[in-house]
């Protein structure tokens, strides 16, 4: 071999500076990627947790979400529970899943219906309290979440039913209403060591909103029975007044026709005192029959009793109630006015349940005015309506008792103040007849100025209405 040439051995020098200049390039890259390489390993396996993670929670989120939509819309606690149940069911991913709840009477934990993957006949089960081998009963006392990954061979677990149901995995859940276990949830899976502290967390959410639902659920029950009897004590209250007033109608009858007929001198002359006493019974009596006859007319409008609406006319109906009181406004030295223009349409209604309004209000007029008053009736055509007015200049009524004046039974404070007999039933039943006419009834009072009463009736229809010239 020759020698090299001086440019040769330079060409040769310079490849191999390149060389190593590139060895030690690459050197310096790997010394930076490979690091990097692992990093982006790190990062692509953070990525996967976060995206696991964010399953998780959007599970949750729509788990909690569909949960407490379910407990907003919850009419009925049943299907709200084996909803929940279902809930449970997709987003646990359990085989079986079923609420129990404690039966106060008997102080059982019992299965409601609607279970998740259970036979009908399997969810109808009790687990007294005392039972030491039940993980749902603990769970109820401890307020302690349960759970085992091999149900079938766990001493805290009643394995018979974990081999029925086939379930290897088990997690109870205690619900609890202000500290106080009302339930469990028990969620089961056919595979081993299933359940995780995250599920327990997720079915304790599920756990507080079904305590809200059995809780409403509980109280509405209590609400309804509640309802139900007063409605029966109301029931046999008005069957009682109704046959007691029936029953005294006979008797005060004839007391009545006895006493007057004594009165009369019938049955001999009678002596000053004798008069005397006789006119109070027969005054008694009077006040008596009134009230009878008041309670057998509410006790029939609160009753199935039908009106029997005609097209009538309503200033001749005024006009009878008027007179049949003016020998009384007289005797009291009170004035009767009565305002009705001629030609009004006729109203739709029931005659004798009518009179009963107008006497009521007039009779109520009368008594609450003092001699030398005066009390007007009158009517007006109002649209397609008429209404009608009683007005007086009486002792008028505290504002204090507006709201109560149409109850049954209630007297206004004034009438101590004028001592007017009465009973308190005449405007209740006033306003109802007006109502089943499908009118109003309304009054304004100023206390020592007097009162108006008002009460509007629909005009008869076209058919059937008439004129009066
Ligand atoms: N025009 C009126 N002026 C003042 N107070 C009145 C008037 N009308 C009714 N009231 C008050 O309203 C109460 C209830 O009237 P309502 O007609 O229901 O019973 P009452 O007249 O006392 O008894 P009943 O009508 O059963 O014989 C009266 O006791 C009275 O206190
Ligand atoms: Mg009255």
């Amino acid at each position: 071999m020759g020698e090299l040439t001086p440019a040769v051995t330079a060409i040769l020098m310079a490849l191999a500076g390149a060389l190593s200049a590139f060895a030690v390039y690459w050197y310096f890259i790997f010394r930076r990627v490979l690091p990097l390489e692992a990093s982006l390993e790190e990062l692509r396996r953070q990525a996967e947790q976060f995206r696991e993670f964010s399953i998780k929670k959007s599970r949750e989120a729509k788990t909690l979400y569909d949960v407490a939509a379910l407990t907003a819309q919850a009419t009925q606690a049943q299907s709200a529970l084996s909803a929940m149940v279902a809930i449970i069911a997709t987003y646990l991913e359990a085989d079986v899943a079923a609420f129990l709840l404690l039966d106060e009477a008997t102080g059982e934990l019992v299965t409601q219906p609607g279970g998740h993957g259970l036979e009908k006949e399997e969810q109808s089960y009790r687990i007294p309290l005392a039972d030491g081998n039940s993980s749902s009963a603990r769970v109820f006392k401890s307020g302690q979440v349960f759970i085992t990954g091999d149900a079938q061979n766990d001493p805290g677990v009643i394995t018979h039913y974990a081999r029925l149901w086939k379930i290897h995995s088990l997690m109870t859940v205690p619900i609890k209403k202000d500290g106080r276990s009302i339930g469990v949830i028990r969620a089961g899976s056919f595979k081993r060591d299933y359940f995780t502290r995250e599920h327990a967390e997720l079915m304790g959410v599920v756990a507080t909103e079904a305590a809200t639902i059995v809780e409403t659920a509980m109280l509405n029950r209590k609400l309804a029975e509640t309802a139900q009897q007063l409605e029966a004590l109301n029931r046999i209250k008005d069957d009682f007044v109704s046959t007691v007033s029936h029953e005294f109608k006979t008797p005060l009858t004839t007391i009545k026709g006895f006493v007057s007929v004594m009165l009369e001198g019938d049955t001999g002359k009678l002596t000053e005192q004798q008069v005397k006493f006789l006119t109070v019974a027969k005054t008694a009596v009077g006040r008596l029959e009134q009230m009878v006859g008041e309670l057998l007319d509410l006790s029939k409008l609160e009753g199935e009793m039908a009106m029997e609406f005609k097209p009538m006319v309503l200033d001749s109906l005024l006009r009878a109630s008027v007179e049949a009181y003016r020998s009384q406004a007289q005797a009291g030295g009170k004035a009767l006015f009565y305002d009705i223009p001629k030609g009004l349409p006729m109203v739709r209604g029931d005659e004798s349940w009518l009179r009963l309004v107008v006497d009521n209000l007039i009779s109520n007029a009368l008594k609450f005015t003092r001699s030398n008053g005066c009390v007007r009736i009158s009517a007006m055509e109002k649209g397609d309506f008429i209404m009608v007015c009683v007005e007086d200049n009486g002792i008028g009524i505290h504002p204090e008792d507006k709201e109560r004046i149409f109850d049954k039974f209630y007297r206004a404070r004034n009438s101590n103040e004028i001592s007017a007999p009465g009973t308190g039933l005449g405007l209740a039943i006033a306003r109802q007849v007006v109502a089943k006419h499908g009118g109003k009834m309304w009054f304004e009072s100023e206390l020592g100025r007097g009162t108006r009463f008002f009460f509007v009736l629909a005009l008869a229809s076209h058919g059937e209405e008439a004129r009066i010239q």
